[in-house]
């Protein structure tokens, strides 16, 4: 949808999708009720091709398989419009916030899919602590999500 949308309104935008695509890595038993392994039955080739037959032209679309945060590795220069984050555990959303909120712009926005699903008490944890020392606080939907707009005035 994300990528339908940046190309139907010819935006300028490049679209960075991060992700195992392999399950989960290791899980907090501390926080979290995901184990290791989890959403295994999926693969960076499946997709690939899901996701590239969606557009006309896949050029703008960056796949970075592998380990939170070490795939934000070589993109510290970017600004960031729009974060969808949907990673479930404690860790990583922690590694997401981290990498995202200073490089979010002025009026950007981060969704946090899983904030208030009971599956992932994780991220909810994860959300709160970032934010309580932040300007913004989570706008908290009755679907579940969060949603953190960013204010730098
Ligand atoms: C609920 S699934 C969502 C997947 C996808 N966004 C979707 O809607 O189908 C959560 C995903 O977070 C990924 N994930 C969690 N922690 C991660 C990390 N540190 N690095 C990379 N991926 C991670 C898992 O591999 C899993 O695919």
């Amino acid at each position: 949808m994300l990528a339908q949308l940046i190309e139907d309104n010819k935006a300028s935008l490049s679209l960075h999708l991060f992700d195992t695509f392999a399950g989960m890595p290791e899980t907090d038993t501390i926080h979290d009720l995901h184990q290791e392994g989890d959403f295994a039955d999926t693969s960076l080739e499946a997709v690939l091709k899901h996701v590239n037959s969606a557009v006309r032209n896949a050029s703008f679309i960056n796949f970075h398989q592998g380990y939170i945060p070490d795939t934000f590795s070589g993109l510290e220069q970017h600004e960031i419009a729009f974060a969808h984050i949907d990673v479930d555990i404690y860790k990583a959303i922690h590694d997401c916030c981290d990498f995202i909120y200073p490089r979010l712009q002025n009026g950007g926005f981060i969704v946090f899919d899983d904030y208030g699903f009971g599956s992932c008490p994780g991220a909810r944890t994860a959300v709160n602590e970032f934010f309580s020392d932040k300007p913004e606080q989570p706008l908290i939907l009755p679907t579940g999500q969060a949603i953190v707009f960013r204010n730098s005035y």
